[in-house]
């Protein structure tokens, strides 16, 4: 779906997403632009989220994993890859400077999305307004704990506390959405989202009100479902 996107409109816009769900995607999209088949000079893209503190340079942050994951091993623009300022020490800054590039060059053509095992998209946690835009919000206790294995000792003390992400609005504002989930502990949210109800305590829910929405799961995310 992404490479087709890419093929059909070489100057897209790609929303994308970090966590290890999207990985192997990254690696395919990586291996057919070493082909040939795929040329991202004119892509740009814009990602949902950034750890609050992290520098571009710090190996944790969401910035180097897309350099390392993808922007240093395709040809995209360097200067075309947003990804909100984790930095910036006046974060209410951070955010509208970003809400304002998602209306310069957003919407996205195609939004991947990972999924939390509390059902939260980017960083927008249970509780999170659907209207929300680009905000910055306290992490739960689970989550710091679930994001801890990517961190060098896999210590909660070594998650940051805070987070800048995209609100719920801007990523429905995405043409088409694409949410990968794998493993038995997206099963719930993956019910929620796709046979239940929609509910601010499940973010992912949110996404029923969008026209365009491919969920691909593994047989353990897909557990629960009954239709
Ligand atoms: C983090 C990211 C989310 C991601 C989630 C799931 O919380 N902010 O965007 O979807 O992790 O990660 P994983 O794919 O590793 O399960």
């Amino acid at each position: 779906i992404i490479s087709a996107q890419v093929i059909m409109k070489p100057h897209c816009v790609l929303g994308l997403a970090t966590g290890s769900s999207p990985i192997g995607t990254y690696k395919q999209l990586i291996e057919w632009y070493n082909k040939g088949d795929l040329d991202f000079a004119r892509v740009m893209s814009i990602n949902l989220d950034e750890y609050k503190g992290l520098s571009p340079e710090n190996p944790q942050s969401y910035r180097y994993f897309m350099n390392t994951h993808l922007f240093h091993k395709i040809n995209i623009n360097h200067a075309n890859t947003y990804v909100p300022n984790g930095t910036e020490p006046d974060a209410e800054k951070a955010c509208q400077a970003y809400n304002e590039l998602l209306h310069k060059i957003g919407p996205a053509d195609i939004q991947i999305l990972g999924l939390g095992h509390d059902g939260h998209i980017g960083f927008n946690e249970p509780g999170t307004s659907f209207d929300s835009v680009t905000h910055m919000i306290e992490l739960k206790e689970s989550t710091r704990q679930d994001n801890a294995r990517l961190f060098f000792d896999g210590k909660i003390d070594e998650v940051p506390t805070h987070a800048i992400t995209m609100g719920i609005s801007n990523i429905l504002q995405a043409k088409k959405v694409l949410l990968v989930a794998c493993g038995e502990n997206k099963a719930q949210p993956i019910k929620v989202l796709v046979e239940g109800e929609k509910t601010t305590d499940v973010p992912a829910s949110a996404l029923q009100d969008h026209n365009d929405v491919v969920v691909i799961v593994d047989k353990a995310a897909a557990s629960l479902l009954t239709k």
